[in-house]
């Protein structure tokens, strides 16, 4: 499968941030590599990196082997009901990052025979550093470690349960812009206390990426290094109790929980 052709059907926001995540990777080929969209002007960059694009989903699905479904839940089912007959089971590995759309419903438009996984990965795919989390019902075990390897070169990779992928959308890739949105709070308190904006921002988003990754790297938990770094009566757990007197966490933990809330309706 190494060497397998890829369609990314509905190169948006994320199907060009995976086609992107693959270009820096080495896992693909540019020539390897078709998006397609309607409109093709929003990706004419992608063609000049080598990639092929296309308005014709039919023609893309004949000549690749990995399917990458990149639309939008509210049009998923009618593009790929008027795509059913180009599915070849005995060629195709189909896989899905629609939100909320199940492999049960994908089966039931493009066949029971069709081997399905669903991938929810985040935008920092196109960087390599997407958390992707997976799962199938009935991938095969070379199929699966097929589909581990593509996200693994585009971050990391986790198997889950069906039943999980609504949370990991709103923990993997809805945490993108929680995550964002804390770089931006803290930014605003650096102006505050003295930095222009522009270093403001670049402290506070090195800061985050030095915070995960010494959880990363190290495998700590976070309030060990937490620990480290608030001195008895001092400035760092004065501001942190504030913070914490005034919701943070809780906050956050409310929002992740409303995400869901909202996932689920
Ligand atoms: N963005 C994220 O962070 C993220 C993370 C995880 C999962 N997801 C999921 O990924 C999916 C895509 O999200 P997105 O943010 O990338 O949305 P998006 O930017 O709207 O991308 C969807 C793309 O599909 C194209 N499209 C529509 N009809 C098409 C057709 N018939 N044939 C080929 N392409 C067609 C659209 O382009 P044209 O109008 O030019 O055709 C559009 O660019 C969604 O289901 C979302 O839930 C997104």
């Amino acid at each position: 499968m190494k060497n397998s052709k890829i369609a990314i059907i509905g190169g948006g926001n994320l199907g060009i941030a995976i086609a992107e995540g693959l270009l820096k990777s080495v896992f693909a080929q540019p020539s390897q590599i078709t998006v397609t969209r309607r409109t093709l002007s929003r990706i004419e960059f992608l063609k000049e990196k080598g990639v092929t694009i296309t308005d014709n989903n039919a023609q893309a699905i004949a000549t690749s082997e990995i399917i990458i479904v990149a639309l939008k839940p509210y049009n998923v089912k009618d593009v790929l009901a008027s795509l059913k007959d180009q599915f070849d089971p005995k060629k195709h590995v189909v896989i899905s990052v629609v939100t909320g759309i199940s492999l049960q419903e994908l089966a039931s438009i493009v066949g029971n025979d069709i081997s399905l996984f669903r991938a929810m990965p985040n935008t920092a795919i196109a960087i390599q550093q997407s958390v992707t989390c997976v799962c199938t019902t009935n991938g095969t075990r070379q199929q699966a470690d097929f589909v581990t390897d593509l996200f693994n070169n585009l971050g990391i990779t986790i198997a889950i349960d069906e039943k999980l992928m609504d949370a990991a959308t709103v923990l993997g890739a809805c945490g993108i812009a929680y995550a964002l949105r804390f770089i931006r709070a803290a930014t605003q308190g650096g102006i505050e206390i003295g930095f222009d904006a522009k270093t403001a921002n670049l402290i506070s988003a090195q800061t985050v990426k030095g915070a995960a990754e010494l959880l990363l790297q190290l495998g700590r938990h976070p309030e060990e290094e937490i620990d480290k770094v608030t001195t008895p009566k001092g400035c760092t757990i004065v501001g942190l109790n504030e913070m914490e007197h005034q919701g943070f966490s809780s906050s956050l933990i409310k929002g992740i929980s409303s995400s869901y809330k909202k996932i689920q309706s």
